[in-house]
């Protein structure tokens, strides 16, 4: 796939999954804005991938921060042609384990 100029958006991208997704992306030479609550690892990311990578405070749970983070998105780079999306938060845990179900507290 070709992704020389095209423009992504990869929400939890400072960190895990989507940062390995964004530093794979800016390889194949796309320009990424990430979308993340982790300000410090974020900036660490734009630091170290360089000029094609932009971070955006975004919490993805919230629509105006979103659509904040859209229009800074498009001031930027102009357009947006792929979105991946990796925010979230996860512990890992069987579903039903030797103690029984996974409690639904920790689900939600
Ligand atoms: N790693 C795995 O094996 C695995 C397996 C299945 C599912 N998942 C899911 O995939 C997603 C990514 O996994 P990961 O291991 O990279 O997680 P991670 O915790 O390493 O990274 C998640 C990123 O999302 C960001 N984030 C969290 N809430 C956010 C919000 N409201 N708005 C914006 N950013 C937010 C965090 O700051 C972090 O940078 C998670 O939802 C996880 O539950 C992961």
């Amino acid at each position: 796939m070709n992704l020389k100029d095209k423009v992504a958006v990869v929400t939890g991208g400072a960190y895990g999954l989507g940062l390995a997704t964004v530093t794979r992306l800016v390889e194949k030479g796309a320009k990424v804005v990430i979308f993340d609550l982790n300000e410090e690892k974020a900036k660490e990311a734009v630091e170290q991938l360089g000029e094609n990578v932009r971070f955006v405070l975004v919490n993805v749970a919230d629509d105006e921060s979103v659509q904040n983070g859209i229009a800074q998105t498009i001031d930027a780079f102009g357009a947006i042609h792929i979105c991946v999306n990796c925010a979230g938060v996860g512990t890992a845990a069987k579903m039903i384990g030797k103690k029984g179900a996974l409690p639904l507290e920790d689900f939600s």
